[in-house]
């Protein structure tokens, strides 16, 4: 069993494992951990696109709402995360990712990697209501149908519509693309997100 409190020793498989093990730690419901998962693959597909580093770009998307079971108060959320990564030595470049990825966190998007994990985290959430309410889940989901979704205000009322949009215009990507690219990520991982069985 891998020790969670490990040091950050590099974004190679075993980092991947105990930050995984760190993950669970932290966070037990199903929902968050679907979540964190669908965030995380939207950041593998985005860093294998546009060649960057894949592990660690996958760790913070896993790890960006790690403090929210137990801290999910904007006073606390993401800031008890931020320092408990800081004190394993994580890299600043997580760290200051997972801060960006709130408006409460006053941390200027600036990297590729922070940007990206900001456009796609509410985004990444409202694609899994809209598998939640489909008979194959991922399968054969379409941008379209996530677009009208998005229309209907009363949908997943709690996913910020005006986030979502500000996300893919922070990142320079036409928000029908950004939806199609995390729409393939999720279906490529859909094992990992553990959604209902479908009928
Ligand atoms: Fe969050
Ligand atoms: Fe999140």
């Amino acid at each position: 069993m891998l020790k969670p409190e490990h040091k950050f020793a590099g974004a190679d498989s075993a980092g991947y494992d105990r930050a995984l093990a760190l993950f669970h730690q932290w966070t037990h419901s199903l929902s968050l951990r679907r979540h964190a998962h669908a965030v995380e693959a939207a950041m593998e597909r985005y860093a294998t696109l546009w060649k960057q580093d894949v592990i660690l770009w996958r760790i913070t998307g896993l790890l960006h709402d790690m403090d929210y079971e137990k801290h999910p108060t904007p006073e606390e959320h993401p800031f008890v995360g931020v320092a408990h990564l800081q004190s394993l030595g994580y890299p600043e470049s997580v760290t200051t990712a997972i801060m960006g990825h709130t408006m409460h966190g006053h941390t200027p998007r600036e990297s590729l990697m922070a940007k990206t994990l900001f456009a796609c985290d509410e985004l990444a959430g409202f694609i899994t209501a809209v598998a939640l309410v489909r008979p194959t889940r991922m399968a054969g989901m379409k941008v379209k149908s996530v677009r009208k979704k998005l229309k209907d205000k009363a949908f997943a009322a709690a996913v910020s519509r005006l986030e979502i949009a500000q996300g893919a215009r922070e990142l320079g990507i036409a928000l029908p693309e950004h939806i199609a690219n995390v729409i393939a990520a999720m279906q490529h991982r859909e094992a990992r997100l553990q959604l209902p069985r479908a009928r």
